[in-house]
């Protein structure tokens, strides 16, 4: 097995569409596809690519083979603009590489990018990943909904 390493997507923004692609797929039908088509979506990480900043991805690499990508923005649904300002979004792991310690390690350096930032408090939601994120020390605020799914509310302070 090889190693795994995570770089700012401004270094291989040649996967940006790569990154789409896999995103689009997974939470596609979570959008009507006027708001957030795949062409959307790879404008989206392309514009990602052009700074190491919010907004912005890093990507897990398997020697040169994308393995999974977490995004740090600052909005992930216009539903929660009023809870928060700093997101954590778009955490993915190729399905063959999951249980190997990458989403752990990306949620990890998405955390330490903010850090970085100085974002003082970090948000995400999650429908299903409740347990994942608190083993990372996140805590969790309680549920809401989100286009009619029930999602979980969690908040980091990053420093
Ligand atoms: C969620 C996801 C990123 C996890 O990636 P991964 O690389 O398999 O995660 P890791 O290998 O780092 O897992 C770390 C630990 O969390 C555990 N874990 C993974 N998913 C979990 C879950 N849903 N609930 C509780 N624990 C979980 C793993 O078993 C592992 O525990 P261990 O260290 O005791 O073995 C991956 O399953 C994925 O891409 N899912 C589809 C997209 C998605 O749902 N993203 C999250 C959106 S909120």
């Amino acid at each position: 097995m090889s190693v795994v390493v995570i770089r700012p997507l401004a270094e291989v923004p040649g996967l940006a569409a790569t990154l789409a692609a896999w995103h689009h797929a997974h939470w596609g039908h979570f959008y009507d596809p006027s708001d957030w088509s795949l062409q959307a979506a790879t404008e989206e990480l392309r514009d990602h690519a052009t700074r190491r900043g919010r907004p912005t991805t890093l990507v897990a690499l398997e020697g040169d083979a994308p393995v999974g990508s977490v995004s740090l923005v600052d909005e992930d649904a216009p539903e929660f603009t009023t809870v928060g300002d700093a997101w954590l979004a778009s955490l993915f792991v190729r399905p063959e590489c999951r249980g190997r310690g990458i989403g752990r390690a990306l949620v990890r350096e998405c955390v330490a990018l903010a850090a970085r930032e100085g974002v003082p408090r970090l948000w995400l939601f999650t429908p299903e990943h409740v347990d994942f994120y608190a083993a990372l020390g996140w805590r969790d605020l309680g549920t809401a909904t989100l286009r009619g799914h029930a999602v979980h509310l969690m908040d980091i302070l990053p420093a």
